[in-house]
């Protein structure tokens, strides 16, 4: 994120298992932003197009990512409400990582098609899709910082660890300036009780890291954690926004305070700027 007049930070929405909060928080939290009066794009890296569904957007069409990453074009993000552009998907972006798969430069070519807009914008966010492969890997060369959107069960932290191999591998060859900035709690359910040992487990190992140089030794667990709310559930087949759908419901109140606290964490990061590195990852 940046204050008006320097370009945006790119922040990446990752974790490879599915169905875990991703996509609802990266459109959500985004949608929060602009309301606030951030100039916002969000990226749709996700060949299921969920992120373009939910804003009501069409998948494919002249906003698509995929030219970009395949062909090497200039974004052409589209406005879909005020302080909102939109970058879309389309099933064919499953096909991308095999197209790009002799591309020597593929790691990088989201990170480039991403300088040349970055000055027009404050926050830019990438729904990634469940995987950790190449357009997962592009979103992590270049962004700066990272969110794990999660649901709090016990098997659940093996995945954050896995994440975390993988970011710091990022952070260590194609992206030395990668950031995590927390984990967002995702459909929480309070009488879950196991809900608050597995976030003691994330916060103990994110506390344990602040005197180390990793990528998260700034992390945290934001607050609040966003409640398990049938509306965030239901707006995206109505193309909306929980904040267009249901402005009142616990899930925007909820969408709105989490977008405070990324902002929140990402301002106060220092900007570290460190040239990528054009080391290959993927093979
Ligand atoms: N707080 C919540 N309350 C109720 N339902 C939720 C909540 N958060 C997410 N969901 C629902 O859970 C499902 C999975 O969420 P979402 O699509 O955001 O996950 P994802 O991690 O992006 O999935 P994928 O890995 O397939 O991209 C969706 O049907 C979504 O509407
Ligand atoms: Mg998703």
């Amino acid at each position: 994120m940046s204050e008006h007049g320097s370009p945006a930070r790119v922040l990446a929405f990752i974790n490879q298992k599915g169905g875990v909060g991703k996509t609802t928080s990266c459109v959500n939290v985004a949608a929060a932003l602009a309301l606030r009066g951030r100039r916002t794009l969000l990226i749709d890296l996700d060949s299921q197009a969920h992120a373009t569904l939910h804003l009501g957007a069409e998948p494919g069409g002249p906003s698509s990512i995929y030219p970009t990453l395949v062909e090497g074009q200039p974004l052409a993000p589209t406005p879909v409400a005020p302080n909102l552009d939109l970058v879309s998907a389309e099933t064919d972006l499953a096909a991308a990582e095999a197209d790009l798969a002799s591309a020597d430069d593929r790691q990088h070519r989201l990170a480039r098609a991403l300088d040349a807009v970055r000055h027009r914008y404050d926050a830019i966010l990438i729904d990634c899709p469940p995987s950790l492969g190449l357009l997962t890997i592009s979103a992590l060369t270049a962004a700066q910082q990272v969110v794990i959107p999660m649901q709090a069960h016990f098997l659940a932290l093996q995945g954050v660890g896995k994440l975390l191999e993988t970011i710091s591998l990022v952070a260590s060859t194609l992206n030395p300036s990668l950031r995590v900035l927390g984990v967002v709690v995702c459909a929480h359910d309070a009488s879950a009780a196991h809900t608050g040992e597995v976030v003691a487990d994330l916060e103990r190992f994110f506390d344990a890291a602040r005197a180390e140089a990793s990528p998260w030794s700034a992390a945290v667990v934001f607050r609040p954690f966003v409640r398990r709310n049938i509306k965030l559930a239901e707006a995206p087949s109505f193309g909306k926004t929980i904040f267009d759908y249901a402005p009142l419901a616990p899930g925007a109140a909820d969408y709105r305070a989490v977008a405070d606290a990324i902002a929140a964490v990402s301002d106060a990061l220092p900007r570290v700027v460190v040239a990528p590195r054009a080391a290959e990852l993927v093979r």
